[in-house]
């Protein structure tokens, strides 16, 4: 069943938990799609994991465009989400609108996901029509300012900002909000004051939804890996194995064998 915007507000009226993943690709959509993850996100953690910049700052609108594209080829009924990247509505309400419509038109994307409490700005595209996600907690675009990507709300007093936050992006008309590294209360606490579902990425077990980087939850991701993380599988290793395994074939001459090459006879010239 395709899922839509609406569905996320059911899932929390139902109490359905919800997976969401993050989703750069066109082969990994479909995988995803046919393992039904609902929720497919195009976040700027493409610029780390696709793209190798050390940060998602980085990130161009073209490049999360052309990469929600591909990824919207590939799904038939997850609902997508694309992330509008750093710079994208910094300088002004109307660059974020303008960025916005255009992940929607060219990206093809469903809701657009923003970081921070860009009260105005949800509420603006919301009553334009363009479903927005939130993100709060760990903002990896403001790095600078953070001085790191660091576990946010850890104070009673951070708590409470966090709660304002989300309780004014959710009557601007947000859909969901992210919450990434805080606190397990924290984001108990979030997720009981809201409507709108929570998507935790290390926020502990009590949020409505759960997001993973996919090249980190299938283990294709190198170096340093946040505690949150769960490897569900070990697609580097596997991936390296087959690589090797090619080029030794072609080393013995053991690859092509006559199964993988075409030995018809060539027919005299007509
Ligand atoms: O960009 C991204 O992948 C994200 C997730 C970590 C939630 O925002």
């Amino acid at each position: 069943m395709t899922t839509t915007v609406l569905d996320l507000q059911r899932f929390k009226e139902e109490g359905q938990r919800f997976a969401m993943l993050t989703c750069y690709d066109y082969p990994t959509a479909q995988v995803l799609d046919e393992a039904g993850i609902p929720v497919v996100l195009v976040g700027d953690t493409l610029g780390i994991f696709v793209l190798g910049y050390e940060t998602t700052l980085p990130v161009t609108m073209d490049e999360v465009v052309h990469h929600t594209r591909a990824v919207r080829r590939g799904l038939t009924k997850a609902l997508l989400v694309a992330d509008l990247p750093f710079g994208a509505y910094q300088a002004s309400l109307a660059d974020g609108v303008a960025n916005a419509v255009r992940l929607v038109k060219e990206g093809g994307a469903a809701v657009v996901k923003l970081e921070g409490a860009e009260v105005e700005l949800v509420s603006t595209l919301t009553s334009k029509g363009v479903p927005v996600m939130a993100h709060l907690g760990l903002t990896p675009q403001s790095f600078h300012e953070l001085g790191g990507n660091r576990v946010q709300a850890r104070t009673e007093k951070a708590v409470l900002g966090l709660l304002a936050d989300a309780r004014r992006l959710e009557e601007a008309g947000a859909c969901a909000v992210v919450l990434e590294a805080v606190p397990s209360e924290a984001a108990r606490r979030v997720t009981e004051a809201l409507s709108i579902p929570t998507i935790g990425i290390g926020a502990g077990p009590h949020c409505d939804g759960q997001v993973l980087v996919s090249t980190e939850m299938f283990g294709l991701s190198s170096g340093h890996q946040p505690r949150f993380v769960k490897r569900y599988a070990d697609l580097r290793s596997e991936m390296a194995a087959a690589a090797k395994a090619f080029a030794e074939d072609v080393a013995s001459g053991g690859y092509p064998d006559a199964e993988h090459s075409y030995d018809w006879e060539i027919r005299p010239t007509e």
